[in-house]
């Protein structure tokens, strides 16, 4: 894929991962792009490296710009190699240019690259870099999602660089949002928006609200968005910052995912009248059945929903592995303003169901208890327990979701 010009004189000098499906466990069916840009000013800029494995797919895309010798400054938004596992190249290429990234960044760098011969400018933010007609300005993000994370503002361009955040996995030839059309109602690209805030910011979304709002009342001018993931923004500017806004404030749809396993159909059985009560009440419902079901399509499923009941048999008086894998991921990634409910089956002993609350707890989510457990597989008495405990569920869901 041949560079392209997105501002006078700014190029994306990225790369194109088609084949990626396994990002560090985050599924990516649709594969992904590495951006990074480059500055044909007074003073050559790149802003960002790539994945080390595609360095000669962005060193051509420089070259056919600019002699890589002549790069005098290289900006690192953020250190995960995903985006920084390139730097050795680049200064190998440049080795007179300065590095100008965060204290925590220069840290990271450290560890990862001898540094010792490497100019090396720490800013935060605030801090500006004047190329020629272009000044970078720095604004340091701290957790969104590294402590070393940063964003690049060029005001002359109205643009800013904004590394992880706004990002996509998505790998497509299109480098515009008002390009991609694979889906006419963009439809899987908000759903790439989501899956994205979902497995690698959810757990920020405090953070994103105030660093948007400070952005705001800076008065920064953008029209473009350029993340260092999938398609750049310049279309709908507005709407990606009202996305990020309403999915830091957890928005979510009215609707229930089911996400379960089971061992020999009872947990499964349990879902059918679970799912009708839910319908009942007028509410969505998706059912997930895990193992079957990547875990970060899971995750995606769970943060979409304002509601989601868990099910799980009991395997050695403890939560079966797959659901305690997801419950454990779900932890880590801090999830807020969601309610949510346990189902499922044991034989000779309960504890699975004991155990998931155990978890929503140490989540601090909303909960609706006790939950519903089985033995062996559901009587006719049992799913009519499962359609009621469900209809109640939705009922609190309605509520709940009308307060926000
Ligand atoms: Fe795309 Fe946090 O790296």
């Amino acid at each position: 894929m041949k560079t392209v010009e997105i501002k006078p004189d700014i190029y994306w000098v990225g790369a194109i991962d088609w084949a990626v499906r396994d990002f560090h466990g985050y599924v990516t069916p649709n594969g992904t792009t590495y951006n990074n840009y480059l500055i044909k000013d007074e003073e050559i800029t790149l802003v960002d490296t790539v994945k080390y494995d595609f360095k000669r797919v962005t060193t051509e895309n420089i070259k056919s710009i600019c002699d890589p010798s002549e790069i005098r400054n290289l900006v690192i938004n953020h250190i995960e190699p995903d985006h920084a596992s390139g730097i050795a190249r680049i200064m190998n290429l440049a080795p007179d240019a300065t590095i100008y990234i965060t204290k925590k960044g220069k840290a990271g760098i450290d560890r990862h690259f001898d540094t010792s011969d490497w100019n090396v400018k720490i800013v935060k933010t605030g801090d500006t870099l004047k190329t020629g007609k272009y000044t970078l300005t720095f604004l340091e993000t701290p957790m969104l999602h590294w402590p070393d994370s940063m964003m690049t503002y060029i005001k002359e361009a109205k643009l800013l660089i904004s590394q992880d955040a706004f990002g996509q996995h998505l790998a497509t030839s299109s480098r515009f949002d008002d390009e991609f059309v694979e889906c006419a109602s963009h439809s899987e690209l908000d759903h790439a928006v989501v899956e994205y805030y979902a497995n690698i910011l959810m757990p920020f979304g405090p953070l994103i609200k105030r660093k948007i709002e400070e952005v705001q009342n800076l008065g920064l001018e953008i029209d473009m968005i350029a993340p260092d993931h999938g398609v750049i923004w310049r279309k709908e500017v507005d709407k990606i910052l009202q996305t990020y806004m309403d999915l830091a404030n957890g928005k979510a749809d009215l609707s229930v995912s089911i996400i379960y396993d089971t061992m020999w159909h009872s947990t499964e059985l349990m879902t059918l009248p679970l799912m009708q009560g839910i319908r009942d009440e007028g509410v969505e419902c998706n059912v997930v059945k895990l193992r079957a079901t990547p875990m970060s399509a899971a995750i995606t499923r769970f943060w979409k929903s304002r509601g989601s009941l868990i099910g799980s048999p009991t395997l050695n008086n403890i939560l079966y592995p797959s659901v305690a894998e997801f419950l454990t991921h779900l932890r880590g990634l801090r999830p807020k303003n969601r309610i949510i409910g346990a189902f499922g089956s044991y034989g000779w002993g309960g504890g699975a169901v004991k155990e998931a609350y155990e978890e929503f707890k140490k989540m601090k989510l909303e909960t609706v208890e006790p939950g519903i457990q089985v033995n062996f597989k559901p009587s006719v008495e049992d799913e009519d327990k499962c359609y009621e405990f469900a209809r109640d569920f939705a009922k609190k869901v309605k509520e709940y979701h009308s307060t926000f």
